[in-house]
């Protein structure tokens, strides 16, 4: 239960001018406006869903479901029996009905600094429709799979919105295409990261090649050309004329001239019978394209969960109730205002990207940044030269992009104002308080109120977070649930524990935007989220209640460790690790030990500068002792100059514990960013404890 009031001490808020403009102003609005979304949640979602367009009205119940396995089938349905198109309420009605076609949907900004684009939502609209229609004469049709593998650059959201205009269903991928897909794929030649050239065109033929020998040929291929007109003019030939530059080429052209003066483009194998070039079939399509009324529960993507925990799952969600989720969370989580810029420095490729770059801040007709490049490139100031180039208001980031920028520590950071600063966020994993503080102090400078976002692939958006000018905040926590989120606390016998505990996080009644199955495998969803305890949703996260019901999350459930009968928790020890000023990353797995049952095995990345020796080994251990006690103390440290990491920044714990037990069997890693830092990591084990 949510308390009456908030607490006084021990909290931090952010500055009281943003209480002057918020849409959730106190603690007590928060919940009083909570009790509405839980005690009559049609009441609450009908006024969100007032603001869109609907073709046709729903029937029956707003919300309609069955979470319990013992009653029969799992089931969320939104809205049932209305129709809509999720492309026509974040394009057409903010161009139309709220003439905000002259508005910048996005500043993107490229790898290089210098290179940058500007779009409006009419713009984005023409291209939308434009890339629709290539799309159907390619004889995509609704309810077809398209994959879509691409970098960080606005044609990746026009794929995305124009498959949704389509009623076609997008997956996008990042390593290894999924067997069981698609008709079409969209792919880019390449991009770089910082120095570091990505040839996706070859990654891409790759992963198909293994599709054609699983027997799962992809019909077409739709290749952007993002860094290469060189390579138009070598390896495509006649496939791609020299093009008129009209809005889609412009951004081509300025980058290719930098690109061809300081950067070598990929040279791409083309093949005819399958490839064909974006820009050639863009050129000659209309920039109308009728939407395709779509159901509510018809499907909207599918997005593969990260590998982070064995093979991936297709999470599948559908139109309206993400519409309605992702809108709503992006609203009043960053307290959206029309004149905000907003950046979230997610990929598109993570849940993270889908909904808050995309879907949610669109549909509130927001302005992003869309970033390509690095935090560190060309130099670790980066990120704080975009936030003062385009005034951005509101930043959304990942505990690891902070813990990485906080090793250089904060000359970099005060080296630009951040004047335009209001909120900042975080999401992906438990957010330690060392981060927390330097986040808040250095980046935001006391100012802003820093939401800690817990959600996943599979909740469609937020679900317990702060709202920036109602919820007193507490380093570490993501605070209380959003609107319409029901959480509880289980202990292993899936009894609800009360007050202050510390169990298994469960959710007992859907909100909108919950995903609706596994692709193509609902028996799977089932096991996955509902069998362990009938009636709820399982999140496989274990999370503590403290004495003023702020909920803290300890991290996955299977990373709890179990040291001679006591529950760890890796999250705190490697928060204890960090508290040390030599380290900036760390990863803690268990190992199993003879007598103890699991032995904790820690990976540090220490700042920038210090070198590794017995001495700071032995500091680090008596930091765990004395922060969480002597059953903490960790038994290995090893020196881990990087760790093992999914493109979306999760450290891949699975990785880990196999190299802490010597196993070379990794099963499926094809989520890892770099590859080298498993094998460099396997190398410098450490055979003995310290
Ligand atoms: C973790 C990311 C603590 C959690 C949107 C969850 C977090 C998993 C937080 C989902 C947070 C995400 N605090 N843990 N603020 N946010 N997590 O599917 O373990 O990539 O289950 O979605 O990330 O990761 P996913």
């Amino acid at each position: 239960m949510i308390p009456d009031k908030a607490p006084k001490e021990d909290v931090f808020h952010g500055s009281e001018d943003l209480k002057k403009e918020a849409h959730i102003t106190s603690f007590e609005n928060y919940k009083e406006l909570y009790m509405k979304s839980i005690e009559n949640p049609d009441e609450f979602w009908g006024d969100v869903a007032k603001d869109f367009f609907w073709k046709t009205k729903h029937t029956g119940q707003f919300l309609d479901y069955n979470f319990d396995v013992t009653k029969g089938e799992i089931f969320v349905k939104c809205m049932e029996g209305a129709s809509t198109n999720i492309s026509y309420n974040l394009l057409d009605r903010n161009v139309h009905e709220r003439k905000l076609g002259d508005k910048v949907a996005f500043y993107w900004e490229g790898n290089e600094p210098g290179d940058e684009l500007t779009v409006t939502y009419r713009e984005l609209l023409q291209r939308v429709c434009q890339f629709a229609n290539v799309l159907k004469s390619q004889g995509v049709k609704k309810g077809d799979r398209v994959s879509i593998y691409m970098p960080m650059v606005v044609e990746l959201v026009v794929a995305m919105l124009a498959c949704a205009r389509i009623g076609a269903v997008h997956s996008i991928v990042r390593r290894s295409l999924p067997s069981s897909l698609f008709l079409p794929l969209i792919r880019s030649d390449g991009f770089y990261r910082g120095d570091k050239l990505i040839n996706l065109k070859l990654l891409a033929d790759e992963a198909l090649q293994k599709c054609r020998d699983k027997g799962f040929p992809i019909e077409k291929c739709i290749m952007l050309k993002h860094l290469s007109k060189e390579a138009e003019e070598t390896s495509l030939g006649s496939q791609s004329p020299p093009a008129k530059r009209s809005c889609p080429d412009l951004q081509q052209e300025k980058q290719t001239g930098r690109v061809k003066k300081t950067r070598p483009v990929p040279q791409v194998p083309w093949n005819p019978e399958v490839d064909l070039c974006w820009h050639a079939l863009v050129r000659g399509a209309s920039d109308e394209c009728e939407p395709e009324w779509c159901g509510s529960e018809d499907p909207l993507f599918i997005l593969y969960t990260s590998g982070s925990t064995g093979k991936p799952k297709g999470v599948l969600h559908t139109v309206s109730g993400y519409m309605l989720y992702t809108a709503a969370t992006f609203k009043l989580v960053f307290d959206y205002q029309l004149d905000d810029v907003y950046w979230c420095t997610a990929d598109i490729g993570w849940i993270t990207g889908h909904s808050y770059i995309t879907y949610g801040p669109l549909a509130n007709g927001a302005t992003s940044v869309l970033f390509e490049g690095l935090p560190t490139y060309p130099d670790v100031s980066r990120m704080w030269e975009i936030v003062d180039k385009y005034h951005v208001t509101k930043f959304y980031t990942a505990p690891t992009a902070i813990r990485l920028l906080m090793k250089y520590g904060s000359e970099p950071v005060q080296k630009y104002k951040r004047e335009s600063l209001k909120v900042l966020g975080t999401v992906g994993e438990p957010i330690n308080p060392e981060a927390w503080q330097w986040y808040y102090n250095v980046v935001g400078e006391r100012r802003c109120p820093i939401v800690d976002t817990f959600w996943q692939t599979e909740t469609g958006g937020h679900v317990l977070t702060p709202l920036p000018a109602a919820t007193p905040m507490k380093p570490g926590s993501a605070t209380f649930p959003f609107f319409g989120v029901v959480p509880a606390i289980l202990n292993e016998s899936g009894e609800e524990l009360e007050g202050p505990s510390e169990g298994y996080l469960v959710f007992k009644q859907p909100w909108p935007g919950v995903m609706r199955t596994v692709y193509g495998n609902h028996q799977r969803f089932e096991t996955t989220y509902f069998k362990k305890f009938p009636g709820y949703y399982v999140t496989g996260d274990g999370c503590r209640r403290d004495k003023d019901g702020y909920y803290w999350i300890t991290g996955r459930i299977d990373d709890m460790l179990n040291v001679s009968g006591h529950l760890l928790s890796t999250a705190e020890v490697e928060s204890a690790l960090v508290e040390h000023e030599a380290v900036a990353e760390a990863a803690v797995v268990g190992r199993p030990h003879p007598v103890k049952g699991e032995s904790l095995y820690c990976f540090v990345t220490l700042a920038d500068g210090v070198t590794y020796n017995r001495t700071l080994e032995a500091e680090l251990k008596k930091q765990v002792r004395e922060k969480i006690g002597a059953i903490a103390t960790p038994d290995y440290i090893q020196n881990a100059p990087a760790l093992p990491k999914t493109r979306s920044g999760k450290i891949m714990r699975r990785v880990l514990r196999k190299i802490a037990c010597d196993e070379r069997d990794l099963g499926d890693i094809s989520t890892l960013a770099d590859s080298s830092v498993v094998e460099q990591l396997f190398q410098n084990r450490c055979c003995t404890a310290v």
